[in-house]
């Protein structure tokens, strides 16, 4: 099975590398020198160039507060680029497997969201990625869409390597306590596509559509933070345990407003593989161990980049 790979040098491609590579595909993964999704011609020319089997789409504009000042950019990476990528595999009958957010919702219901739930995203970034839901949809019918939510692995930026950088440095911190939503270990998300995979390989045909996939055991990011010390401190990685206080979003300067309640409903994807999304805590435990054994270059770097990373101070 040829599968072709975008954005496998992020948190997700790289365990997407991982999991597929384990499995034996025979995976391409054109870095941003040879496709730059700010230029949707390169991303069809490469599935026309290189005729993979199924396409997995990793790639994405993920800087949620940056996409405010770049709102054209965020749109042509994931939106405009997204839907000439499915046109181009919907020539060649090729699925696309592609990957969204939990922001594409305004976060004001108080029970977890399914797939038909309505959408109505609250920044830059969300519109952008509901335009490339909208355009996938659209322009290939044989698509899995995976809306996800809060991604975290050893690598790249992302709030838990945050958090470990500033527990290790400040004796007291302030993290936001009214957003509820499902971190994600981008290791889980990984797996799950190639459940997907395995599924097409075996079987020729998928169940197309939109599915919700994160961890179980909805929290806060300032619950989140907790338990990220606390493993922290388990790994090796702190020596104790930050004072954590918990503020509002109001009390935090973000850019870009952010939903209050992204909570995902998981079980129609749950039904689909007959499986359970396990809880973000055994991801956790694996995304510190790993960086406690990591060399230190790979230890958190000191900017606050991808998604959520900027949620405290
Ligand atoms: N991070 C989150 O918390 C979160 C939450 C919900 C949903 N998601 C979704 O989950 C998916 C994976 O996210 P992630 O956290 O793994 O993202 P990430 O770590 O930020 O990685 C993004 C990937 O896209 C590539 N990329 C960005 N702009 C590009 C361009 N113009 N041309 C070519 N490649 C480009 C990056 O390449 P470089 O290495 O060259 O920059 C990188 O490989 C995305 O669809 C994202 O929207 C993420």
């Amino acid at each position: 099975m040829k599968v072709l790979l975008f954005g496998a040098t992020g948190q997700l491609g790289r365990e997407c590398r991982k999991v597929l590579g384990q499995a034996g595909w025979a995976l391409l993964t054109p870095g941003r020198d040879l496709v730059d999704f700010a230029q949707p011609e390169t991303v069809a020319a490469a599935v026309e160039n290189l005729r993979p089997q199924l396409v997995v789409n990793a790639c994405a504009f993920t800087a949620v507060d940056q996409a405010e000042a770049e709102p054209q950019l965020a749109e042509l990476v994931n939106g405009v680029s997204v839907g000439r990528l499915a046109a181009a595999c919907a020539e060649l009958q090729i699925p696309t497997i592609h990957v969204s957010t939990d922001y594409v919702f305004d976060g004001s219901a108080t029970t977890p969201y399914h797939e038909g739930s309505v959408v109505a995203p609250l920044n830059k970034y969300g519109h952008s990625k509901l335009q490339g839901e909208q355009l996938l949809r659209m322009q290939n019918r044989k698509h899995v869409l995976l809306r996800t939510s809060w991604v975290f692995s050893a690598r790249g930026n992302n709030f838990v390597k945050t958090m470990i950088r500033l527990g290790a440095q400040r004796s007291e911190l302030s993290v936001v306590g009214d957003q509820v939503g499902c971190p994600t270990y981008a290791g889980d998300l990984a797996f799950v596509i190639g459940q997907f995979i395995e599924r097409y390989q075996r079987e020729g045909n998928l169940r197309w559509g939109t599915y919700h996939c994160s961890n179980a055991e909805p929290c806060s990011w300032y619950e989140f933070a907790q338990a990220v010390m606390e493993q922290g401190v388990a790994c090796g990685l702190l020596r104790q345990e930050p004072l954590l206080q918990k503020i509002t979003s109001e009390e935090y300067p973000f850019v870009a407003t952010r939903p209050a309640y992204s909570v995902l409903d998981c079980s129609k994807l749950e039904a689909r593989l007959e499986t359970k999304m396990p809880s973000w805590r055994q991801g956790l435990e694996r995304v510190c161990a790993e960086l406690a054994g990591a060399m230190p270059e790979e230890l958190p770097r000191t900017t606050a980049g991808a998604g959520q990373a900027a949620t405290a101070r």
